[in-house]
């Protein structure tokens, strides 16, 4: 099964999993960027307003083709409960490319985090095949290994 890991992050959590994800799983791994500027403070304020307004945003061209591959993983950081205008962007461009799809998603609560995956599902029109949820907390006290070995491992079989 060829497998892409692609994420969208802004401050580098949701690409620290996505390179362990690549890594254990021995497969392609592709960045999400925006062309706009959402870094700072007012990066944060104008990148949540957004994300609420569900907004699209511009990114840059990607490297690989999501249409050469099997299965997904797409990885976005929560925002409200909503999603970065890059990962949104992504979907819609390119929904009619993708075959199967997982999600995973890295937030600083303890939120629910489900909400974010639906929406994500809704956009591309596809149920996920699997989905992790990641806090600050797990990534900070190691336990996001185990978590990630339990998707990886239900990916595989
Ligand atoms: C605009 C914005 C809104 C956010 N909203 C939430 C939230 O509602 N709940 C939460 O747990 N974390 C929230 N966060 C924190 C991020 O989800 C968390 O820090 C994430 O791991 C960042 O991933 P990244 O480093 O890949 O960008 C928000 C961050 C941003 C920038």
């Amino acid at each position: 099964m060829k497998t892409l890991v692609i994420f969208y992050s802004r401050t580098g959590r949701t690409k620290s999993i996505a390179k362990i994800l690549s890594e254990k799983l021995n497969c392609d791994f592709e960045e999400i960027i925006d062309k706009k500027k959402r870094s700072g403070l007012k990066g944060f304020m104008r990148g949540g307003l957004a994300a609420r307004k569900g907004e699209l945003t511009e990114i840059k061209p990607l490297v690989k083709n999501p249409d050469n591959y099997d299965v997904l993983l797409i990885g976005t950081p929560n925002w409200g409960s909503k999603i970065p205008p890059a990962i949104r962007t992504f979907l819609v461009e390119n929904k009619n490319k993708l075959k199967k799809v997982a999600f995973f998603c890295t937030q600083g609560g303890e939120g629910d985090g489900t909400e974010v995956f639906d929406l994500m599902s809704n956009i591309c029109e596809k149920n996920p095949i699997n989905s992790l949820k990641l806090t600050t907390k797990m990534i900070n006290d190691g336990s996001h290994h185990e978590k990630i070995a339990v998707f990886i491992n239900q990916l595989e079989n």
